[in-house]
């Protein structure tokens, strides 16, 4: 409330909020102590998020678009409780705090927080901004509208593009101001922080064009490039001083695009935290890690796996650039992973399909000791965005099921494995294309291999031709499986619709291997409870997972052979 011009309808809404706080409806929960900011941690290239003190596995639901406003959170609620997520990553747009300009309605957020505390549930806020996807449709009617003060983006040929220039100051300043109260009201109404997380922006960068080439923006390229990203560009700057053209030659209008858009964003995160600390990242629209596209072909700017070197400079206060990930490839989504987890960037799946297929992912971005988890459009609104990533035409507790169950075995062990994946060392794979065999290098003296596509009986070498088949509905991809080191002879391991056998590892090669299996589960207290030993059928042929991942122990020692 800080920024209102005391308008009347200014007035009217403290009204309304006053007489809501008076019946107890806004800010019924009572509000508790402060508590640790969430924050981001990093320890020899490993990452954990903090959140209350501790590590935290964010497993995360996103809803549609337009399920920001209070109507609708009574469909998404059971979504995000049917998943078993522990966040809801919901968009807080421009358009909707400050439809007038210097008048904010925080209405939304103070139903959303209030009602995400009713559930149990953090979250994580989208700040739509100046860019949705790339485009403006998020700002207020009061920006897009005004062309003269809030300037698209001139493309090469002259002619005007639909992305709002990420070189104008009125527009980063009026983002800016909208931001920060946004901060402001945060802060005022969770200290117990609630939201765990903030999104700066949504798809960053420009469709159809490689950078802006309004006069602002062909003086700014005419500039010498900062010596601390030359240095961080290393063998990519041509030159060790120089004008962006001089220096980066042909990646010059894609790199000067890219420390614009970051550098505009840094100035909202730097000012957003000034107010509250929260972590923040960035989410990217791909370039195709394999098959990499042109410039102007894919969102140029936005954080690209090829620019990331640019933003960790300009943006030194976005924690973390992260990948939407709709690929239906395995080797591509393999390759982002790679890309986005780097020493220097907690790895966070800001957005993935709900197609089934995309459930056991969660294995893999654990396998590259990720943070965090977030499959797009969950939520009961009927609304489904599909046929991207191969989405279901319609979107229920039933779909909802794949990421429910994976969800369901990581909810109870969630700060378990979020602090072995920083303390210790974790492994993790989800099925390729090619259903093929993969291996877990667990250290010198154990290893694991992981199979597909097998029945829960018998060897793979007893039916080489498989005359017997596949097990129905195992042609698409489906399968996943985690490894936690709990000691030198202990692993925690679950999984779905996988195989895994254990083995000696090179240092372990002339002995016999014994297994003890326990199937358990965390209590709340983070302490293993013991359900029962597997043994007989259900570990003569490996240990099989089934649709319903159970969560096991495996404790391995040897025998001379
Ligand atoms: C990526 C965007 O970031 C999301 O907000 C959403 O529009 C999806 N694409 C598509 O449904």
């Amino acid at each position: 409330m800080k920024f209102q011009k005391h308008s009347k309808r200014a007035a009217l809404l403290l009204a309304s909020a006053s007489c809501l706080l008076a019946a107890g409806a806004v800010h019924a929960a009572p509000v508790k102590p402060a508590s640790p900011m969430p924050q981001l941690v990093q320890k020899d290239g490993k990452f954990a998020f903090m959140v209350d003190g501790a590590p935290f596995l964010m497993l995360a639901g996103q809803a549609n678009n337009s399920s920001n406003y209070p109507a609708a959170l009574p469909k998404v609620w059971p979504a995000i409780a049917d998943m078993h997520a522990n966040t809801l990553v919901m968009p807080v747009a421009w358009e909707q705090i400050e439809p007038t300009e210097g008048h904010f309605d925080f209405s939304f957020v103070d139903t959303l927080v209030q009602q995400a505390r009713q559930h149990g549930v953090r979250l994580d806020i989208l700040w739509f901004g100046a860019w949705k996807n790339t485009g403006p449709s998020y700002a207020p009617q009061w920006v897009q509208r005004d062309n003269k003060r809030f300037p698209r983006m001139i493309d090469k040929d002259g002619s005007t593009s639909y992305c709002l220039s990420p070189n104008v100051e009125t527009t980063r300043e009026a983002d800016k101001k909208a931001y920060v109260a946004l901060l402001s009201h945060l802060k005022t109404i969770d200290p117990q922080h609630t939201v765990i997380l903030l999104q700066i922006e949504n798809e960053s960068g420009v469709y159809g064009s490689v950078r802006d080439y309004s006069p602002k923006a062909e003086a700014l390229f005419k500039q010498p490039v900062p010596a601390a990203l030359i240095q961080k560009m290393g063998a990519r700057a041509l030159k060790p001083s120089g004008s962006w053209a001089e220096v980066f030659g042909d990646d010059a209008d894609e790199y000067f695009q890219a420390w614009s858009v970051a550098s505009y964003a840094q100035d909202l995160a730097r000012a957003g935290k000034a107010i509250l600390p929260l972590p923040t990242y960035m989410n990217d629209a791909l370039r195709d890690a394999l098959h990499p596209q042109k410039p102007g072909s894919y969102a140029s700017g936005g954080p690209t796996y090829n620019v990331l070197d640019i933003y960790k400079v300009a943006a030194p206060d976005i924690d973390m650039e992260e990948p939407d990930l709709y690929s239906h490839a395995s080797d591509v989504y393999e390759a982002n992973l790679k890309l986005y987890g780097r020493r220097d960037n907690a790895l966070f799946v800001a957005e993935t399909g709900n197609a089934a297929m995309y459930a056991p992912k969660l294995y893999s971005l654990l396998g590259h000791q990720g943070i965090g988890f977030d499959p797009f459009g969950m939520d009961y609104t009927g609304y489904t965005n599909h046929p991207l990533g191969d989405d279901p035409v319609s979107f229920g507790p039933d779909e909802m099921k794949p990421f429910a169950r994976i969800y369901g075995a990581f909810a109870p062990m969630q700060r378990v494995w979020a602090k072995l994946s920083f303390e210790s060392q974790v492994w993790g794979v989800s099925e390729p294309d090619d259903h093929a065999t993969q291996t877990l290098d667990l250290g010198p003296n154990w290893s694991a291999k992981v199979q597909y596509r097998l029945f829960t009986f018998g060897l793979p070498e007893w039916d080489t031709d498989h005359k017997a088949g596949f097990p129905e509905g195992s042609e698409t991809p489906r399968g996943g499986v985690a490894v936690a080191r709990l000691d030198d002879h202990t692993f925690l391991v679950t999984g779905t619709q996988a195989r895994i056998t254990f083995d000696a590892g090179p240092a372990n090669k002339s002995k016999g291997v014994v297994q003890t299996i326990q199937e358990g589960h965390y209590d709340a207290a983070g302490q293993w409870v013991f359900d029962r030993v597997w043994n007989g059928d259900e570990t003569d042929y490996g240990l099989n997972f089934s649709a319903d991942p159970v969560v096991l122990k495996v404790t391995l020692s040897t025998y001379d052979k």
